[in-house]
């Protein structure tokens, strides 16, 4: 069968879709544009699906198994990989969406990222499937040439497609394990696993040449394809479970990276544009937002991607013996009493302002400080919370004016002249141990410097609970800490009784 010859119709509609996916990227990098950009992005999906179909699905008769599945002919029409229709992808679709939107209806905020890790599984598992329907039945996807054979660049998106997703599924795996807490956020450090992991990813590469050049298939060529398959799941395993709690939101934005490039892979395959355009969009956002991540973490980006590169036994989440060291408590009249007299307050908040959905109340808090003459900022940690963005979309939703939120980088030299820093439900991102203890799995990430402000008050709901990173944290006993243990949203909704009384 000849390669599908591209209609300029076609070609336009994807072009568009792909514009609509720029636009939807460009407005999703900002809270007061993110809408804007989802709806471009459901826009530029709905043109790229429907041209889709438009073009293929009334052919799909003439998908045909042309005799090319390398011994495997009873594989391809067990799973009907030769017959397509219409309603069978409508039907597969109608299934998707029920899923999808019942899971988008019924997710909590704070099970968004594991979410996100299985949405990538999926694109993963998805690559992986589409690489070996088209090696059972090239004719079907157009991409053999006259000798019967599978085209030489192909065979080169075909496995690197295959290979990447596979890494992509079982990482994802891994990492929505660790994330929904299924799994011990700790590393888990097999011994010489550098040297493991190099090993294997340098046979994928070595089975991946040999099935490229092999040229003509057989039942050899075959157990190339499953190989470079079982390895790849190998890998993606191998790759994550070494990588600590404290590295995951590098781990998920490299994860959304390598999804994009096997999508991108398996749009060649399948000779469809919009689907490379979106893969290498997805690719590319995601390596920028690695890179980023790492930035904010200061961690080196090939030794995360390496698999837990200078990650030493004692990591994250082990937690540690917790010392016994003297600490203030204080109460809701206290926190009203001090913040009203102040003139600087600067609001930290983190993963527990997500769990206790307090950012409505922490809104009407700054609302009535404001009041009191009060000068309110918040100051926003790149990994605070449990994904990209995490704070600044609760803030948004609560309807926080974005000129009061504040990177790390632009207020953390505030925090000498503020009156008042009040912690919501972050630790890590406060953890001095970051700034001085080496052997701490959080060390070398940059963290604001509460330690500077006049008083401070730490909410959390007890002196036991830890951080993501499971480590103590000396600003719990600093002279100038009052801790206000209760629940987030609680504890505000009672500091802004004292504050109207
Ligand atoms: P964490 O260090 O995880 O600290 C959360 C704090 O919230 C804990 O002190 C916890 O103590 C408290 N808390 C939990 N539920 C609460 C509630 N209902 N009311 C009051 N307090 C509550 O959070 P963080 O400072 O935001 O740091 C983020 C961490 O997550 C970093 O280590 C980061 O690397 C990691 N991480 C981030 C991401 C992204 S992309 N942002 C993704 C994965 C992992 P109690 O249990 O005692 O209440």
């Amino acid at each position: 069968m000849e390669a599908h010859a591209v209609n300029p119709w076609v070609a336009v509609a994807y072009l568009i879709a792909g514009i609509c996916f720029i636009l939807a990227l460009r407005g999703l990098s900002s809270p007061a544009t993110s809408r804007a950009g989802n709806r471009y992005g459901m826009l530029g999906m709905t043109i790229a699906v429907v041209t889709t179909l438009l073009t293929h699905a009334p052919l799909a008769s003439d998908y045909v198994s042309v005799g090319y599945a390398h011994g495997y002919e009873w594989l391809v029409e067990f799973v009907h990989l030769d017959v397509v229709t219409a309603i069978e992808i409508l039907a597969a679709i109608a299934v998707g969406a029920v899923i999808g939107l019942t899971t988008a209806r019924r997710i909590a905020m704070t099970a968004m990222p594991q979410l996100v890790a299985a949405f990538h599984s999926l694109v993963g598992l998805a690559a992986v499937l589409v690489g070996l329907a088209a090696w059972l039945n090239p004719g079907a996807f157009g991409i053999l040439d006259d000798a019967g054979q599978i085209f030489l660049p192909s065979r080169i998106e075909m496995s690197l497609g295959i290979a990447i997703g596979a890494i992509t599924f079982s990482g994802s795996v891994i990492a929505f394990l660790k994330l929904n807490g299924n799994m011990s956020g700790a590393p888990i450090l097999l011994p010489a696993r550098h040297v493991i992991n190099f090993g294997v990813l340098g046979a994928i590469i070595l089975l991946i040449a040999a099935y490229v050049l092999s040229g003509a298939g057989g039942p050899g060529e075959g157990m190339l394809i499953v190989w470079i398959t079982l390895l790849a799941f190998a890998v993606g395993f191998l790759l994550i479970i070494p990588i600590g709690g404290a590295d995951m939101p590098v781990v998920v934005s490299m994860l959304n990276s390598y999804s994009g490039w096997a999508a991108a892979a398996m749009g060649f395959t399948l000779h469809n544009t919009a689907m490379i355009i979106t893969g290498a969009l997805v690719g590319s956002s995601g390596a920028i937002l690695s890179y980023i991540m790492c930035k904010a973490m200061n961690r080196s980006f090939i030794s995360v991607i390496a698999g837990g590169f200078g990650a030493d036994a004692g990591g994250a989440g082990e937690g540690g013996a917790r010392e016994q060291r003297p600490w203030k408590r204080g109460s809701a009249e206290d926190a009203a009493f001090l913040m009203k007299e102040a003139e600087n307050v600067i609001i930290i908040p983190g993963y527990g302002m997500a769990v206790a959905q307090a950012q409505h109340a922490l809104r009407e808090m700054t609302d009535l400080l404001k009041e009191h003459g009060v000068n309110v900022k918040f100051a926003i940690h790149p990994v605070a919370g449990r994904m990209p963005g995490h704070m600044n979309v609760l803030l948004a939703e609560a309807s926080v004016p974005y000129d009061e939120v504040f990177e790390l980088e632009d207020i953390n030299s505030e925090f000498a002249q503020a009156d008042v820093a009040f912690i919501i439900g972050a630790n890590d991102v406060v953890n001095p141990a970051a700034k001085t203890d080496k052997s701490s799995p959080i060390y070398g990430m940059p963290v604001f410097d509460v330690d500077k402000a006049k008083t401070i008050f730490f909410i959390k709901r007890s002196m036991g609970g830890q951080g993501y990173a499971g480590v103590d944290n000396d600003v719990f006993y600093m002279d100038q800490t009052m801790m206000l243990l209760a629940d987030a949203k609680k504890m505000v909704e009672e500091i802004n009784k004292s504050l109207t009384d």
